[in-house]
């Protein structure tokens, strides 16, 4: 049986990097899809339509990581906003330089006149679909990518307070209909393995929405049974999805 001082000292590096961690790339973290890649490629897409708009927002850009990957190359004006301070200076670091201005708000609420934008992209941001309409101009496009609503559902079980999110892959799609949008809807559900209990405790910090005020050290028996209960040769393996919603503003 391993002891609780065996796991706690193999988590601690995890613990203290995830204290430290800033911007949004995961890519050091063991995590991988047992789905395969998704059936499309945000990125892609999001570069296609911003070579074609003339001003452009990302809203909760998190370190502009992405971002500055969609501006690159293209002549359009780019906006991005951020609402986390400690990554706010981190997405103004790197985006300034590219000549993209970053502005430290709220997705929600957001600072820009109405009809400012050809091009709405949030990717893994929550957003209010009466403000991203009220930005965007007449014919302009709403893209975003979300993670699902009831992701790792089978850590419930586990930490019963886990957040209960909007069904949001529903009303989303819905708001936007309802406004007159042209939309179009994809959703893909597969499988995601972390490597070791280290990386979903790295997960589970530094996405802190997910479960309030999660604390490894102290919960230490609920991630010693996730471990023991839901261990696979892959890994310990949790439900994921994706959606990707498209939606165009009438002219
Ligand atoms: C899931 S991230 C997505 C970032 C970006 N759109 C991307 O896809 O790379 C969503 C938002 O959460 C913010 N965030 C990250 N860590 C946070 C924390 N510890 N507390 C509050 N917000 C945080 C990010 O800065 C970002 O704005």
């Amino acid at each position: 049986v391993t002891s609780r001082v065996t796991v706690l000292s193999a988590l601690t590096p995890y613990i203290q990097r995830a204290r430290a961690f800033t911007g949004w790339d995961h890519s050091s973290l063991k995590m991988r899809s047992l789905g395969g890649e998704l059936p499309w490629n945000y990125e892609a897409v999001a570069t296609k339509y911003a070579s074609r708009a003339g001003r452009v927002l990302d809203v909760g850009t998190g370190g502009g990581e992405r971002f500055a990957t969609i501006a690159a190359g293209s002549a359009a004006t780019f906006v991005a906003t951020e609402e986390w301070g400690v990554n706010a200076r981190v997405a103004y670091d790197r985006l300034c330089p590219a000549g993209i201005a970053l502005v430290w708000a709220s997705s929600m609420r957001l600072p820009f006149s109405d009809s400012a934008f050809e091009l709405f992209l949030s990717r893994h941001e929550a957003i209010e679909p009466a403000e991203c309409n009220r930005v965007l101009a007449p014919g302009g496009r709403f893209l975003t990518q979300q993670c699902a609503p009831d992701d790792w559902r089978e850590l419930r079980r586990f930490f019963p307070r886990m957040t209960v999110h909007p069904q949001h892959d529903r009303l989303y799609p819905e708001a936007f209909r309802d406004m007159g949008y042209e939309v179009s809807f994809q959703r893909n559900d597969y499988e995601v393995a972390f490597g070791t209990l280290g990386d979903l405790v790295f997960m589970l910090m530094t996405a802190p929405w997910t479960i309030p005020d999660f604390d490894p050290q102290l919960e230490l028996d609920a991630l010693m049974a996730v471990e023991a209960e839901l261990s696979r040769p892959e890994g310990i393996v949790l439900s994921e999805g994706r959606y990707l919603l498209d939606a165009r503003k009438p002219g």
